[in-house]
């Protein structure tokens, strides 16, 4: 069989679906190629009737797709702030120099091209690297050295780090996903579809006070309510799993250790906002969490607990997987509308808000991975036990991902209301060393110094601390931390990232990295201007991202004046 002919057969598929099947076909030609060529353009154009030039810059837009020509294997070392306290640099350049390229390149024999990526979601397995081969699925490599890189991977299962008696995760889950026999069959699905009408299962989690897991921390009762109440037939349900904040990494852990309570989630949530029709958009670099959900997907339409007329019900559900293609903006959530769509990631103004004009312009419920694993928690074991489990603005169990200095780095279940200092002197094994810093909420979030670590970890404590919650990230910096290198990594991040829809967060996190990559010899007023740049994009920017790109450095100025001083060596 040809390659011609197989992408013929391959797109074949996808004819009659038009744009929304952009992003799949491009996964699929380059799976098998390596690359997507102007004849496979071409192709696509042809059968999808999108224009040629919607597909350069689509490809364009997304890191992980190529138009040249790359290695037969693409190594991706992760450069983000764990990564590179465990030596992610050195891992780089060992891998680059055994190979005789530099990063970016690919080597003679045309094996390997290697690439830094941004923050892989390994932070508990540092240094990490994402490994695509073509027509293999992508491999995740935690903890690597060159040697290993170079040489035959094995196809991990990771490990969740777990605690003894929590209830999202699971701590007996040492070798592999829940199985559907182990997880049940969906016993919060059958009393919602046996007992209880769409607006009484609102009504209870309405009552648990849940709140998004995502970073926004929106009430979810309410934004299920208002997608019911959306005048339309057709609505959706989007589970965001995205999660591409540096240093969050809880719900790749859900995704791949319990697949069905997140599948019985979206099924109450679509019984609930009333939709045949949810999709997970899940970045491209979770292979093995995508794999983990396929199948468990097609396990439960097997037992006739998803898919068509549920346990004999009325109510189907067609649940659908959409692999992004590496791009941070792609978790806000209109951006992921925009991707699904078959289009570049650029952010829409809010308002209208998705409940009203989501997904293809339909009302639709957005939520996080952690936020509807939570749901059928809440209706097996009622909205009362829910909020007895951490604070009043912050009820049930919560995930943090702690990584960096610790020493127990992986994802905990937490109640909120524990302080900070708890949580690192007993949780998570206590800090490595003398402790300097610790980021809360990732790349977009604060750093609280060593007597501010008795802060309450919930919601409204950390935002009444100045801090935030965000994701759920919990970064942890000893005294041996370089922590202007860490604001440069920041700030590349955020560069690379913003997607250049609006001024202020486009031109804000260019001028942003140009400061902080001269920090160690600053100009004089470099810390004003990085304030006026982090003032003016908080203010100014179109979407979350920007909102938060100088969040961290107006932090670290505030708490850390003497990095932005000269040393001496000043220029003006
Ligand atoms: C730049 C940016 C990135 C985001 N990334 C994610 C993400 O990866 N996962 C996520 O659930 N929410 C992310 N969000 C928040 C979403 O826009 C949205 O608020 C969330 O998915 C809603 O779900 P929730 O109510 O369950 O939290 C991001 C927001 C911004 C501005
Ligand atoms: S704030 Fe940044 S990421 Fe958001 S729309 Fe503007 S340029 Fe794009």
């Amino acid at each position: 069989m040809s390659k011609t002919f197989d992408l013929d057969a391959t797109l074949e598929a996808y004819r009659g679906r038009g744009r929304e099947a952009l992003l799949p076909a491009l996964w699929d030609v380059q799976g098998a190629r390596g690359s997507i060529s102007p004849a496979d353009v071409q192709q696509i154009s042809y059968i999808l009737r999108v224009p040629e030039a919607d597909i350069y810059g689509v490809i364009g837009f997304y890191t992980l797709f190529h138009e040249e020509a790359t290695g037969r294997r693409i190594i991706r070392v992760c450069s983000d702030p764990t990564c590179a306290l465990a030596g992610a640099d050195e891992l780089l350049h060992g891998v680059c120099s055994r190979l005789g390229i530099s990063e970016g390149e690919t080597s003679a024999d045309g094996e390997y091209t290697v690439e830094h990526s941004p923050c892989l979601g390994l932070c508990d397995y540092a240094p990490a690297a994402l490994v695509s081969e073509r027509g293999e699925p992508d491999k995740s490599l935690p903890q690597v050295t060159p040697e290993a890189l170079l040489g035959d991977w094995t196809d991990l299962y990771f490990r969740p780090a777990g605690d003894a008696d929590s209830v999202m995760l699971d701590a007996s889950l040492a070798d592999a996903p829940q199985s559907l026999s182990q997880y049940g069959d969906y016993t919060a699905l059958r009393k919602a579809i046996r007992g209880m009408t769409p607006d009484e299962v609102i009504a209870q989690v309405e009552a648990s006070g849940l709140i998004g897991r995502g970073g926004a921390a929106f009430p979810t009762g309410l934004k299920w309510k208002f997608t019911r109440a959306a005048p339309g037939a057709v609505k959706y349900v989007v589970c965001n799993a995205d999660e591409s904040e540096p240093g969050t990494f809880k719900d790749r852990v859900l995704m791949e250790h319990r697949p069905h309570l997140l599948l019985e989630g979206i099924a109450l949530a679509a019984y609930a906002v009333g939709t045949g029709k949810a999709y997970i958009f899940i970045r491209g670099e979770y292979p093995k969490a995508t794999a983990i959900l396929v199948e468990a997907i097609q396990q439960a339409e097997a037992q006739a607990l998803l898919g068509e007329n549920i346990m004999g019900s009325d109510f189907s559900l067609d649940i659908e997987i959409r692999r992004g293609a590496g791009a941070y903006i792609c978790g806000e959530e209109t951006a992921l509308f925009e991707a699904i769509e078959g289009k570049r990631g650029f952010p829409r103004m809010k308002p209208p808000y998705p409940t009203t004009f989501g997904l293809f312009g339909l009302p639709t419920a957005a939520n996080n991975v952690e936020t509807i694993c939570a749901a059928p928690l809440i209706i097996n074991r009622g909205a009362d036990w829910f909020r007895s489990v951490g604070a009043e603005g912050s009820a049930g169990p919560k995930l943090v991902s702690v990584s960096g200095h610790v020493g127990r780095p992986g994802v905990y279940e937490i109640a909120p209301g524990m302080t900070l200092r708890h949580f690192l002197d007993q949780v998570c094994g206590g800090v490595i060393g003398e402790l300097r810093a610790v980021l809360m909420g990732g790349a977009a979030g604060t750093f609280l110094l060593p007597d501010e670590i008795d802060v309450k970890l919930t919601f409204e404590d950390l935002r009444a601390a100045g801090s935030t919650f965000g994701s759920g990230a919990i970064m942890v910096f000893n005294q041996t931390a370089d922590l202007r290198d860490l604001l440069k990594r920041l700030g590349r991040f955020f560069q690379h990232e913003s997607c250049g829809k609006c001024f202020p967060c486009q031109l804000g996190t260019q001028r942003q990295v140009e400061i902080l990559e001269r920090l160690d010899a600053p100009h004089k007023d470099d810390r004003e201007r990085l304030l006026d740049v982090g003032m003016t994009m908080t203010e100014a920017s179109l979407c979350g991202l920007g909102h938060t790109a100088g969040i961290a450095v107006m932090s670290a100025i505030e708490k850390f004046p003497q990095l932005f001083e000269s040393n001496g060596k000043h220029h003006d």
